[in-house]
C-alpha cells in the first residue's frame, strides 16, 4: 500500500501507492484509472466532496479576475466569505481573522489567550492534536508531539502546558485556576481515533473558564464546517467557545484557516498586533464562500447526522467491530484487532480510510455528500474483510 517518495523531498511522509489525478464527489481516481472510494476525504479537507462544481466555478472565475492581493486592500470575495460565515457560525463569533492553516489558526489563538489575559498557562485535554508550530506542538495532549516541542527548544511553552484528562469532566475544574490564560480542545478529537469529548465535558469547561477568567478555545479545525452534524460543534452541543478555529474542510483544499472570536477577545486586539501576507486572499476566499454556500443549501451537516446512523447501523453486528466512536462524520471504527491490515485490505478492495493514533481505531472522515450507496458498499467492504 505504500510507495517510495520522491527522492528529492524529506521523508516525512508515509505516502499510498495511489497518484490523484481527479476527484468528483466521494471517488478519486488514480493516473492509471483506478477509481477509489474516499473515506479519509484528502484528511478531512473534502467536505462538500471532491472538485463540487460550485467551487470549482467560483476559484475559476476569481483566478480569471486576480490571483492575489493582500490584507492591504479590501477585497469583495473576502467580504463574501466574512458575510457567509457570520451567518452560518456560532454567535456571538462574530469577529475573524483569517490565516493559511489550522496550525497557524490555533497558534493565533494560542497568543490572543495569553495576551487577553495576561496570563501564561495554557490546559490541553490528554489526546488533543492542534498543529505542528512550535506552540501548538508544546499545547498537544500526545506526547510524540510534546517530544517534538521538546526536541525543539519548546521547554519554556511545555511547562506553561498542563495535560488534563479527556474523559473525566470531574477533574478538570480543579485544573482550571486564575493562572490560565485558556483552554484548548478539539470537540470530537481527531488524531485520537475520533473521541467525542462530549457536551457534558465542554459545559464542564465552559463554567470553569467563566469562573476563572480564562479564554476556552474549541479546536474545529477537523470537526468543524458540518462534519459533526452542525455547522461547528459548538452549534451541535449548544456550548459555545470564546474562541473557535477553522481550517481543513473550510476552502475545499485551497489553504485557509479562519479564527473566529467572541467581542469581548476581538476588542483587545489592535492594529498590527496580527499580520499574514496570504491569509484572507481572493482565491482561497472565493473557494471558502462557495464552498460554505453549498454547505449550507446542501444542508451537508443534517446529511452527515444522516450518512452517520446508516453507518453505525450498518458496522453494528460486526463481532470484530468494539464500538464506534465520534459524532456525524468524523467517526472511529474500533476493532479488536490492529486497524492497519484492515486498512491495508480495504485499500486492495479500492476504499480509502483513515488510522489514528489509537493503532485500533480505523477513522472515517468522508466527505459528507457520500451516497448511501457508498455508504452499504463501504459497510459490505468491512464485512468481508473483517469475516
Ligand atoms: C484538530 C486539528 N488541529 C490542527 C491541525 C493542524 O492543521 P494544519 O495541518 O492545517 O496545520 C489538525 C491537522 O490535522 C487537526 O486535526
Amino acid at each position: 500500500m505504500l510507495t517510495q517518495a520522491n527522492p528529492a523531498e524529506l521523508p516525512v511522509y508515509a505516502r499510498l501507492a495511489l497518484q490523484p489525478e481527479r476527484g468528483a464527489g466521494a471517488t478519486v481516481v488514480g493516473a492509471d484509472g483506478r477509481r477509489f472510494l474516499d473515506l479519509y476525504g484528502g484528511h478531512a479537507v473534502a467536505v462538500s466532496g471532491h472538485c463540487h462544481p460550485r467551487v470549482v466555478a467560483a476559484i475559476r472565475e476569481q483566478a480569471e479576475r486576480l490571483l492575489f492581493y493582500s490584507n492591504a486592500v479590501p477585497l469583495a470575495s473576502r467580504d463574501r466569505l466574512l458575510t457567509i460565515l457570520a451567518e452560518m457560525a456560532p454567535k456571538p463569533l462574530d469577529q475573524v481573522f483569517l490565516v493559511n492553516s489550522g496550525a497557524e489558526a490555533n497558534d493565533v489563538a494560542l497568543q490572543l489567550a495569553r495576551r487577553t489575559t495576561g496570563r501564561r498557562r495554557i490546559v490541553v485535554l490528554e489526546g488533543g492534536f492542534h498543529g505542528r508550530t512550535l506552540a501548538t506542538l508544546a499545547a498537544s495532549g500526545i506526547q510524540r508531539y510534546r517530544d517534538l516541542a521538546d526536541s525543539s527548544g519548546g521547554q519554556a511553552l511545555l511547562d506553561l502546558t498542563v495535560v488534563a484528562p479527556w474523559d473525566r469532566p470531574e477533574r478538570l475544574p480543579a485544573l482550571i485556576d486564575e493562572t490560565i490564560a485558556g483552554v484548548i480542545v478539539e470537540p470530537v478529537q481527531g488524531l485520537a481515533g475520533a473521541r467525542d469529548v462530549g457536551a457534558e465535558t465542554l459545559r464542564t469547561l465552559r463554567r470553569a473558564c467563566d469562573a476563572a477568567g480564562a479564554v476556552l478555545i474549541f479546536d474545529e479545525v477537523q470537526c468543524g464546517c458540518g462534519r459533526t452534524g452542525a455547522f461547528t460543534a459548538a452549534q451541535a452541543t449548544g456550548v459555545t467557545p470564546d474562541v473557535l478555529t477553522l481550517a481543513k474542510g473550510i476552502a475545499a483544499g485551497l489553504p485557509m484557516g479562519a479564527v473566529l472570536l467572541a467581542p469581548r477577545i476581538a476588542r483587545q486586539v489592535a492594529q498590527g498586533d496580527l499580520g499574514t501576507t496570504f491569509g484572507g486572499g481572493p482565491l482561497p476566499c472565493a473557494a471558502a464562500a462557495a464552498n460554505l454556500e453549498v454547505i449550507r443549501d446542501e444542508d451537508l451537516p443534517g446529511r452527515a447526522l444522516v450518512l452517520e446512523r446508516r453507518l453505525r447501523r450498518g458496522l453494528a453486528d460486526l463481532r470484530a467491530v468494539r464500538s464506534i466512536s465520534g459524532r456525524g462524520l468524523l467517526l472511529g471504527v474500533v476493532l479488536d484487532r490492529p486497524a492497519r491490515p484492515v486498512q491495508l485490505a480495504l485499500f486492495e478492495r479500492s476504499i480509502l480510510v483513515g488510522s489514528a493514533n489509537d493503532p485500533s481505531v480505523l477513522r472515517l472522515l468522508p466527505p459528507l455528500v457520500l451516497t448511501d450507496g457508498e455508504a452499504d458498499h463501504f459497510i459490505a467492504a468491512l464485512h468481508e474483510v473483517l469475516s
